[in-house]
């Protein structure tokens, strides 16, 4: 291996960011073929049920790449799934040489992919980049648990506070800390918030950049069903997952009015604490999700650090003094941030505490 391999390889990782948070369950991939250090073509995975990315760089070459190099984020897959196995297409279309940049832990996959690959007399080398080993850990994660990998933000001002008196929002941080959100929301393949969070903000929880704006699939806490058939989520969501308690008799009509609003209602068990965060995070992990970005207030985001299910939390804190009477952050338990990584960060006139799990 050698530095163009590096910089090949980096090539395909550049092209497997275009569709992080748009392919679940899929990985995002990215593919380059080279030859005789000229790019020959390039593809990416678009999102479930479309080619794979070494397909999408094949087909415009004709599926034909004699004697080329394949340069790709992911191991190859060997199987049929929505699309046939790319091992296949990589030995039909005469490749000699297969970089790759992750093991694949899919167990349909997990080396046999390679094993295949060279059982045809393809030369497959396996090159470690930690951008890009840093890229598939929640997708390593959610194929080794089946849970997301989750991530959750809360943005406090210097005096600890979330929102106004009666929970109304504030804008607490700046412009560079909102673009971050978005371009997190972006990035993970689906939001949760809670109902109360929902019914005091009415917020849009989707992505709003520049050039576009792009509905995500959202869950939402409602223990007793309260969400109002009006909110904007509604309108802004791909997809409104709601879970509810199955320990009381829910009115019937109410989840007519929100199924009619095109929302899912699940029912889950409850605790003393409210639903069981645990059942709520399989059945999203069953629905494929890898990243999941969480935006709600500090009773949520205190009960997913109880029940220790965060993976990643982002702390915004904003040089605003709020003022006595307001919401406060106050975490219902004491937490032990000596032996978490920390990293902090100044985002435009904010700083970003990072805690990873
Ligand atoms: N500063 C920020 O970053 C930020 C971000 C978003 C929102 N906010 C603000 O936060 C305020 C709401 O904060 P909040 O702390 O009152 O509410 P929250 O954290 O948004 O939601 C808490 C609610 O989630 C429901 N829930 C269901 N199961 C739960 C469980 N196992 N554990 C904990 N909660 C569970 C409960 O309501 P039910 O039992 O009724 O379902 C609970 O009261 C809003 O006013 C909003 O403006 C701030």
């Amino acid at each position: 291996m050698n530095d163009q391999d590096i910089v090949h390889l980096h090539q395909a990782y550049e092209l497997a960011k275009l569709r992080r948070g748009f392919c679940s369950p899929n990985p995002s991939v990215g593919a380059v073929i080279v030859k005789n250090n000229k790019i020959l073509a390039t593809g990416y995975h678009q999102g479930a049920g479309s080619p794979h990315a070494e397909p999408d760089a094949l087909k415009k070459l004709n599926n034909s790449a004699q004697g080329a190099t394949l340069y790709v984020t992911l191991e190859p897959c060997c199987h049929f799934g929505r699309t046939p196995p790319c091992t296949n297409a990589i030995i039909k279309a005469g490749i000699q040489r297969v970089v790759y940049g992750f093991h694949d832990p899919n167990p349909l996959v997990a080396g046999k992919g390679e094993a295949q690959l060279k059982a045809a007399g393809i030369t497959c080398d396996y090159l470690p980049l930690p951008e890009i080993t840093h890229f598939y850990e929640s997708y390593h994660y959610w194929q080794t648990t089946k849970k997301p990998f989750i991530t959750a933000k809360i943005a406090l001002s210097l005096d600890g506070k979330i929102a106004g008196k009666s929970g109304e929002p504030i804008q607490i941080t700046g412009e560079a800390l909102k673009e971050f959100t978005h371009y997190s929301r972006q990035n993970s393949d689906a939001i949760l918030t809670t109902a109360k969070t929902i019914i005091q903000d009415d917020p849009r929880l989707n992505v709003r950049t520049e050039d576009e704006v792009i509905a995500k699939p959202l869950y939402i806490l409602d223990t007793a069903l309260t969400l109002q058939t009006t909110a904007k989520i509604f309108k802004t969501a791909k997809s409104v997952t709601i879970f509810y308690t199955d320990d009381k008799n829910h009115d019937s009509e109410r989840l007519e009015a929100l199924a009619a609003e095109g929302a899912t209602c699940v029912a889950m068990k409850s605790n003393q604490h409210g639903l069981d965060l645990n059942q709520v995070i399989s059945h999203i992990g069953q629905d494929g999700i890898h990243d999941l970005w969480i935006e709600a207030g500090g009773k949520c985001f205190s009960a997913f650090l109880r029940e220790k299910l965060l993976k990643k939390a982002y702390i915004y804190i904003a040089p605003k003094w709020i003022g006595e009477g307001q919401m406060a952050f106050l975490p219902e338990f004491n937490l032990d941030l000596q032996s978490q990584p920390l990293t902090w960060q100044q985002v435009g006139e904010d700083v970003m505490c990072e805690v990873c799990w």
